[in-house]
């Protein structure tokens, strides 16, 4: 290090800040510092000694009495424990992408997967979030739009689309004759990534199955999505999202088929407002196709 490089030891509060906010941490999530380095407590109760052992890593479809609605029925609690409660690794993506989907096949009704999301444990992500952010809208709508991830204000109201872009959006839907009575709004992830970065490959594949299965249980006649992890995710597009969107493609999985289009992410257009013609010219291909299906 030269002279020029050498800084003050300790750091000032305001070297620290500084160094958050470019690591990408913009809130506080807690009174309290965690270290999460230490395995956190089971919140399994105690096995009796005649209890068969599930699965030592994740323990599904157990009935969870707190959440409320659906009771009696299937709902699937997903537990990950720490490989220290179990003598096992870490599980890799693809157990808790078969976990998930697990979970998600044993809902019934869309209350049921709400409470399965909610108690799914796979998603390192849920560990930073404050809310659990799934759906808003009409269940029943013929427009699906699924975005990418919750920032911070669909964190703190756990609601999707409801923080600067969600409104861009809002003004989108409406400029076509579409609000929260004809349209449902998702997102692939339901927990925000820390300081709105990208999802790894590892959170998506946790959360997919969640959104497939409420992707057929609302049954759309047409979805969107928006941005590029969703088209990824949802339609395989490998492309970037300048080259996909405003193309029709085809959401295929486990026999049903529903007219797809990628749409430019509304935080992109907040960024550059000069690529709001070509997200109208998306806007009226979708207002066409929801005419076409007399929807
Ligand atoms: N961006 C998204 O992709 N989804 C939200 O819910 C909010 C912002």
């Amino acid at each position: 290090m030269n002279a020029t490089e050498a800084t003050d030891f300790p750091p000032s509060l305001l070297d620290i800040a500084l160094f958050y906010a470019e690591a990408g941490v913009d809130e506080a999530i807690g009174e309290q510092p965690v270290d999460r380095t230490q395995a956190p407590p089971s919140r399994e109760p105690a096995r009796s000694g005649a209890d068969p052992a599930p699965n030592p890593a994740v323990a599904a479809a157990a009935p969870n009495q707190s959440l409320g609605q659906g009771q009696g029925q299937a709902q699937a609690r997903v537990q990950l424990r720490p490989p220290a409660a179990t003598g096992n690794a870490l599980l890799s993506a693809a157990e808790v992408e078969g976990a998930a989907s697990r979970a998600a096949r044993a809902c019934h009704t869309i209350p049921e997967l709400e409470a399965a999301i909610k108690a799914f444990e796979g998603c390192g992500l849920k560990a930073t979030a404050t809310n659990t952010v799934i759906a808003r809208g009409n269940p029943q709508a013929p427009l699906m739009i699924i975005g990418e991830a919750p920032g911070r204000d669909e964190d703190a109201q756990g609601l999707p689309f409801v923080g600067e872009s969600g409104q861009l959006l809002d003004r989108m839907l409406k400029a076509i004759g579409r609000d929260e009575q004809n349209t449902y709004i998702s997102n692939i992830l339901f927990w925000r990534p820390p300081g709105n970065r990208d999802p790894s490959t590892e959170e998506i594949l946790a959360c997919k199955p969640f959104i497939e299965r409420l992707i057929e249980l609302a049954q759309p006649k047409v979805i969107a999505c928006a941005g590029k992890h969703a088209a990824a995710t949802l339609l395989g597009t490998t492309q970037g999202i300048t080259r996909t969107r405003g193309r029709w493609h085809e959401y295929s999985r486990d026999g049903i088929s529903i007219p797809a289009m990628p749409l430019l992410h509304p935080a992109y257009l907040l960024r550059q407002p000069g690529v709001k013609r070509e997200a109208w010219h998306d806007m009226l291909e979708l207002a066409a196709k929801l005419e076409q299906l007399g929807v």
